[in-house]
């Protein structure tokens, strides 16, 4: 039987325009208790989860899914708004600082005690600059860079998997960016020549990052908040841990097809923490858990346009798709980088078939998903992403796809690579 229709917003009101420009940025949550714990770039506006969920529509009791949870921003506005909610991620580094922010539970008290540990024997030691790699040493002078690394030995020496260590944990990486006197520019590749006028104390900006989170953690307690989330490090595209008909509502952003790479963008933390050493490491460690969503992805697994093209689960599209995916081809050989966008753009489309079929198993009959995409044109060529992303939600059962224009891309900028005008919104999927 249909379950009662979701009637969620934007139906019941259109955004004023400030709104629309921010709902899918991560700008407002820098000033949201717990949401500005780690700046994720490529997040949206937790404000707009929580308006979504408090809508009176949304069933007592009901739950939330997030199948590309990012820094976890779905599941902190489900807490902050008591609702049920579990939210998968692929990424193994992205995936702990969502499990950090959802230790916002802890108790106040066992996070001063751990930082205070901390400080005391960072303080105490003079740290050491050797092992890291010549990424972490452009981006440091010595003096700092010992500083930060007698935080990582006292933080692994004073570990022992609470939470309140794992606060401790996001509280360093979090300053790692602030920390850097060169160009570090959030999730972009470091830039040597850029400087910045005042970059961060370590253990003055460590201090106060533990700060802020006990502040927040008091604010949430305050507002009712309580721990509902459930973090997994899955797959959206196959995710058996995630119980079939369990969803009321999906509110979740896939990559773009922009050849933004997840990977990279995380780089400098992660090798701060020596889980990757040279770029190079990136794929193994990261990039092939996720969708294709990168030419370096596509490049990497020597993906095969006809191949893919041939796939069944990209046929309801594949009339429209395949000259596209040649026209990429076609450009490519006359351009320096000889990208692999063609394969990038097929591969990304047989990755979100797949997530529309999980979908289709997870969400309950009558549940809905607002999904927040955008369209892309690699080498100037458009690609319909909306579009195709609602006729593949048709194709895997849903039984309506409704579009929201939020904002209009790529008008701005005089260095853009191309004129194609593109936009952003929501993609709203009954079923
Ligand atoms: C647009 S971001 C989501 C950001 C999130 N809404 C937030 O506010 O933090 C997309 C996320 O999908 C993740 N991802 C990519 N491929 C995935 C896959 N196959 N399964 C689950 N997550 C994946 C990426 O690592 C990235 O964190």
């Amino acid at each position: 039987m249909r379950a009662a229709q979701l009637t969620l917003w934007p139906e019941t009101g259109q955004p004023s325009r400030r709104e629309a420009e921010t709902l899918s940025t991560f700008i407002d949550n820098m000033r949201q208790p717990v949401h500005r714990w780690f700046r994720f770039a490529a997040g949206y506006s937790g404000e707009w989860v929580r308006c979504l969920l408090e809508d009176p529509s949304f069933p007592p009791d009901g739950l939330v899914l997030d199948p590309f949870c990012g820094s976890g921003t779905t599941l902190v506005s489900a807490d902050q708004a008591g609702v049920r909610s579990i939210g998968l991620e692929a990424h193994p580094f992205t995936v702990r600082i969502a499990s950090a922010k959802l230790a916002w539970c802890c108790d106040t008290e066992a996070i001063a005690a751990r930082s205070r540990l901390i400080l005391s024997r960072a303080s105490a030691s003079r740290g050491a600059v050797e092992e890291y790699t010549s990424l972490v040493r452009t981006c440091y002078p010595d003096q700092i860079l010992q500083r930060l690394d007698a935080l990582r030995c006292a933080w692994r020496e004073a570990d022992d998997g609470s939470a309140a260590s794992w606060l401790c944990w996001l509280a360093l990486t979090s300053i790692l960016r602030a920390c850097s006197p060169v160009g570090t520019a959030n999730m972009e590749l470091i830039q040597p020549k850029k400087h910045k006028r005042a970059p961060a104390e370590p253990l003055a900006a460590f201090s106060e990052a533990i700060w802020q989170m006990q502040a927040d953690i008091r604010s949430f307690r305050r507002v009712g908040a309580r721990p509902r989330a459930a973090v997994l490090r899955g797959d959206a595209r196959q995710c058996p841990e995630v119980p079939s008909g369990c969803a009321d509502l999906v509110i979740t952003s896939p990559p773009y097809t922009n050849n933004f790479d997840y990977a990279d963008a995380l780089r400098l933390e992660m090798t701060f923490w020596g889980e990757v050493t040279r770029w190079g490491d990136l794929h193994r460690a990261v990039r092939r858990h996720l969708l294709v969503s990168c030419s370096q992805h596509a490049t990497a697994e020597r993906l095969q346009p006809e191949e893919l093209l041939a796939r069944p689960e990209v046929q309801p599209i594949a009339d429209e798709l395949r000259p596209v995916v040649h026209e990429l081809a076609a450009v490519r050989t006359q351009r320096g980088g000889q990208k692999h966008y063609h394969t990038m753009v097929a591969g990304y489309f047989v990755d979100m078939a797949k997530v529309w079929k999980e979908l289709r198993r997870i969400c309950k009959e009558g549940g809905r998903v607002c999904m927040v995409v955008g369209d892309s044109a690699p080498y100037g060529v458009y690609v319909p992403v909306h579009r195709w992303l609602g006729v593949m939600a048709l194709a895997a059962g849903f039984s309506e796809v409704r579009f929201a224009k939020t904002r209009d891309r790529n008008t701005k900028w005089k260095n853009r690579k191309h004129r194609v005008p593109l936009l952003e919104g929501q993609l709203w999927v009954d079923g």
